[in-house]
């Protein structure tokens, strides 16, 4: 018999946890352009620090406009008609990716630990969820490259007409640093398997992994000027990118502001396509019916997983009157049960914010929730000497207008609410500029598809939360961002389609 997980589905399949690296060292701190390592043209370089200590990790190389320039140079001659990669049969495109998933599954342990040193990523977290999310991606997309084909359209007249589904061409692609190296698979894997070429900016805060992917991009074999990855900042290498006149595309995870910022560059250039996943203010509804232990559970996790940097986080948790205290009481519990601490080390549940920015806003957003009156049940403010460790903080008596419930907060901070009737909470639910994802929790099928209509988000859950794969499409309604990434649908965002009609010969005429 299949072993079975604790809800009665059959358990994932997991590898066991190994210790992490003990001296990790760094060897990629470059600009990676047509398969080589390069100096900033600037000369300039930037810390990299982990944030469960505050130390220095190295320098790595500060890419800026010129850099951009010749990333994007040699992106466009990869992508030129003729060369190696366009050439290249779509089964072999498919093999690459194949080869790189070997790659990235061999290194798993570098990876990891590396995502745990730059980014504060619990170590467990690290080498099972995102690096088994990496490997899984790699190998959907890889399975697309040779199945990506168009139509026969019957067109009126005598034609014959299909379409083509051509890659775009060269893709810019800028993340951030929550999910450093499932964010760059997510873009590369598609765009690649679609035939485009790409030049990707990662994070300032974490740009260690995507970097080491350099490496491992040209070990798989693929042509130079495919792949070319420049660290460096946002308004500087990420705003080159989003104005540059010779990029088709711009792919962006991050802020409501900087998407923005990233639509109004495209329009000021050259019309780049643009796809935008931004973050969310998600809701959570939790009916009286509802399995309470799976439901406290669910939000909980929804919430503080990652130290609640997530853009799917369930921030907004609405249960219905009935079993209002007694939801809160079991989520405080659940929450006061961490420990904090070195995310490489074991049985530490929960590390160390991203960077002292994203702490004090955090902390701010928490103070406020205390002066505009919500109750703060558990936690509210910073944990340890050193680090940007946060405690687990749940609000009750959350009402709409506060700020706790209305911004993103991206942070281990839960905000709990009550409501009464259906109408209303779908009203709350949707109001709100977000629109990246949503939960209901019933056991009554007819409200649970109700829900599923009526939430204005990419994603609806129902009786789980935070459930995503590679097969799924993920994005948002709203200001939560513009296309789809993954699934088949996010495939349509890596090609154009051509519509090609030839005339057939008559008889007679
Ligand atoms: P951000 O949006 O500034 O950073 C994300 C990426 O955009 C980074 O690579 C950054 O260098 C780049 N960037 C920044 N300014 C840019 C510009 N003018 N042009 C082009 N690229 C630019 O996000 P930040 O400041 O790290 O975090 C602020 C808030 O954004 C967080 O507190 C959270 O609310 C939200 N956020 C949402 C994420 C998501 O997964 N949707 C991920 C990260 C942050
Ligand atoms: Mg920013």
């Amino acid at each position: 018999m299949k072993k079975q997980g604790s809800d009665g589905n059959p358990a994932p399949v997991m590898p066991a946890l190994p210790e992490p690296l003990k001296d990790l060292k760094i060897k990629y701190t470059k600009i990676f352009i047509n398969n080589e390592w390069h100096d900033s043209i600037s000369g300039k370089k930037f810390a990299v620090f982990n944030p469960a200590t505050e130390e220095k990790i190295c320098e790595v190389e500060e890419g800026d406009k010129a850099d951009v320039d010749e990333a994007v140079k040699a992106a466009r001659k990869a992508f030129e008609l003729g060369s190696t990669w366009r050439t290249m049969d779509a089964s072999e495109r498919g093999r690459l990716l194949n080869k790189l998933a070997d790659l990235v599954e061999r290194d798993r342990l570098i990876l990891a630990t590396m995502e745990t040193i730059d980014g504060g990523k619990l170590f467990s977290t690290a080498y099972l969820m995102d690096l088994g999310a990496c490997i899984k991606t790699l190998r959907y997309c890889a399975g697309w490259a040779d199945k990506i084909h168009g139509r026969t359209v019957p067109m009126d007249g005598n034609f014959l007409t299909f379409t083509r589904h051509e890659p775009i061409g060269v893709c810019g692609q800028i993340i951030p640093w929550n999910f450093p190296l499932v964010m760059f698979i997510w873009k590369i894997a598609p765009a690649l398997c679609c035939g485009n070429t790409v030049v990707v900016k990662p994070a300032e805060q974490t740009p260690l992994s995507a970097l080491y992917m350099g490496s491992l991009i040209k070990e798989a074999g693929f042509p130079p000027g495919v792949v070319n990855i420049v660290p460096g900042f946002g308004p500087t290498a990420g705003a080159a990118i989003s104005h540059h006149m010779d990029i088709d595309k711009v792919a962006f995870t991050g802020s409501t502001e900087v998407g923005k910022l990233i639509k109004e560059a495209a329009g000021k250039s050259n019309l780049k396509r643009v796809t935008l996943e931004l973050g969310g203010k998600s809701p959570n509804i939790i009916f009286a019916d509802a399995d309470l232990d799976a439901a406290v559970e669910f939000a909980h996790i929804g919430l503080f997983y990652h130290q609640g940097q997530c853009c799917i986080a369930g921030s907004r948790i609405f249960v219905e009157e009935p079993i209002y205290d007694e939801f809160v009481r079991r989520s405080i519990e659940r929450a006061k049960k961490y420990t904090l601490g070195d995310p490489l080390k074991p049985g530490v549940q929960q590390g160390p914010q991203i960077d002292k920015e994203q702490f004090k806003k955090i902390l701010e957003l928490i103070e406020s929730g205390k002066k505009e009156g919500a109750k703060l049940e558990c936690g509210g403010g910073p944990w340890g000497d050193k680090g940007y460790f946060i405690q687990p903080t749940v609000f009750s008596n959350v009402t709409d207008d506060m700020r706790i419930a209305k911004e993103e907060i991206f942070g281990p901070v839960q905000q709990i609410m009550k409501f009464k009737t259906v109408d209303e909470v779908i009203k709350r639910a949707n109001n709100t500029t977000y629109g990246l994802a949503a939960a209901v929790f019933t056991k009554d099928i007819d409200k649970a598809l109700t829900f599923a209509a009526a939430l204005q988000a990419g994603t609806v859950w129902v009786n789980c939360y935070s459930a995503l794969s590679a097969q799924c499409p993920f994005g948002g309604f709203k200001m939560s961002g513009n296309g789809r990434e993954m699934g088949e649908y996010g495939l349509h965002e890596y090609t154009e389609v051509k519509t090609v009609t030839i005339k057939i010969p008559q008889k007679n005429s």
